[in-house]
């Protein structure tokens, strides 16, 4: 398989173009930036967060002191509550004390977090410098390192304030998922699974026949696992780099994964988030027939599979609908919510009604309601197509359905 892939665009914000390689170590970063015309960084800031830069800040060094005689770290403490203004604040002063200029580098080196204040503060500092994406959790080399989606969060908002800008190149050592901690390798596979939902059928085939081989960290098998969703990703950001149509799309299961996530306060990973909301939308959809009910089913299973939560724990429907109204007024007062129509073929629905988001929150929020709405939807599909669930299932079902139906949900 091929070792790298172009990404490439244009419109209102210019026209870009950069590489996303992928490697088995750190060495080849120097020779990789050579490449690119009209990159000749005078200094280079190599920014990452304390657990990513006790593990891998020393390779990557080593690899830059190559081409530049300038080089220097600057790290933050890891996790999501350091993607604010503040800590942008903090690097643009260390950037101003070393007389970073137009003509100089950042290196974004850790996961989604180092990923989007980097970029933030490369969009920004001087109006606007080059920076390099070296994603290190899974979730950043699926998915949030490519396509130039920058920002930071204001309070209890997410990526509230931010900016489009691509970085140069995407460098990929794949060795790096070595050292991932479970919930983190975990909260990748919710943006993997998302990826193949949305536009890989081929992709989703192969989460369920190379689990085993995925959930061991296989290096040939994730190999290709990370290249499918970069191809996605790649294809659907040329057509619309800044989210004007098609780029939505990547959104699939964001809105109540966003809910859960602030309403959970931030504990849950954001993928781990991410698969909740896959699993609301995958069962509104099956609720209006736009799919059939065991899909559903098999994508609760196959995130279970991949150690996901199916139950987003202690939160309330009402709660989470409140939390996708903030959203819902961002977008122009219009909720637009992604749908699925089968594997690989998402879109995005403008009539997804309040009493409708309440009902996918709710599906998610406890072992009996899930339990119910996947009978409730598999009596509305062909029967047919679910013989293999047992006659004494159905009636154990049949009597919470109707408490449901009573409680009148
Ligand atoms: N810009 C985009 O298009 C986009 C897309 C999806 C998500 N995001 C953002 O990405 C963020 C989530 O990214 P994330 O899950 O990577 O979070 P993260 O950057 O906080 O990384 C997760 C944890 O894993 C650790 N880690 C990362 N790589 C490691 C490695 N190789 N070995 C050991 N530990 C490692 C980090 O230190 C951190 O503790 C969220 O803020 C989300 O909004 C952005
Ligand atoms: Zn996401």
């Amino acid at each position: 398989m091929a070792d790298q892939l172009t990404v490439a665009g244009g419109g209102k914000t210019g026209s870009f173009s950069y590489d996303i390689l992928w490697r088995d170590s750190f060495s080849a970063l120097g020779d990789a930036l050579r490449q690119i015309p009209d990159l000749r960084p005078g200094r280079i800031c190599i920014v990452s967060d304390s657990n990513v830069a006790e593990l891998y800040m020393a390779a990557v060094r080593r690899a830059l002191e190559a081409l530049s005689a300038s080089v220097c770290e600057w790290v933050f403490p890891a996790g999501e509550e350091s993607k604010t203004l503040a800590t942008v604040t903090e690097l643009y002063g260390f950037l101003i004390e070393r007389h970073f200029d137009r003509h100089d580098l950042l290196i974004a080196l850790g996961g989604g977090v180092t990923g989007d204040l980097t970029g933030f503060a490369a969009a920004t500092y001087l109006r606007g410098i080059d920076f390099v994406q070296i994603p290190t959790s899974l979730l950043a080399q699926v998915d949030s390192s490519i396509g130039g989606k920058t920002g930071v969060d204001m309070a209890m908002y997410k990526n509230m304030v931010g900016s489009f800008h691509q970085p140069r190149l995407v460098y990929m050592n794949t060795r790096v998922l070595e050292t991932l901690p479970d919930g983190q390798f975990a909260s990748g596979m919710g943006e993997v699974i998302k990826t193949a939902l949305l536009g890989d059928p081929a992709l989703y085939a192969a989460l369920q026949t190379e689990a085993e081989k995925i959930r061991e960290r296989d290096p040939d098998v994730m190999a290709g696992v990370i290249r499918a969703c970069c191809a996605v990703k790649a294809d659907i950001v040329a057509q619309d780099p800044t989210e004007k149509g098609v780029r939505a799309l990547l959104n699939l299961g964001h809105t109540l994964g966003h809910a859960i996530e602030k309403c959970r306060n931030y504990e849950l990973p954001h993928g781990q988030c991410v698969g909740l909301g896959l699993l609301a939308a995958a069962r509104l959809s099956a609720k209006r027939g736009l799919i059939p009910a065991d899909l559903a089913v098999q994508i609760r299973d196959l995130l279970q599979v991949y150690d996901l939560p199916v139950s987003a724990g202690d939160v309330s429907a009402q709660d989470l609908l409140l939390a996708t109204k903030s959203d819902k007024k961002m977008a122009d007062g219009q909720i637009r919510f992604i749908l699925l129509r089968g594997i690989g073929q998402a879109y995005v629905d403008k009539t997804v009604t309040d009493d409708e988001l309440l009902w996918a929150a709710a599906s998610v929020l406890s072992r009996s309601q899930t339990d119910t709405q996947e009978h409730e939807d598999m009596t509305q599909a062909d029967t047919k197509e679910h013989g293999d669930r047992s006659q004494a299932d159905t009636q154990k079902h049949d009597d919470r359905t109707q408490n449901t139906a009573a409680a009148g949900k």
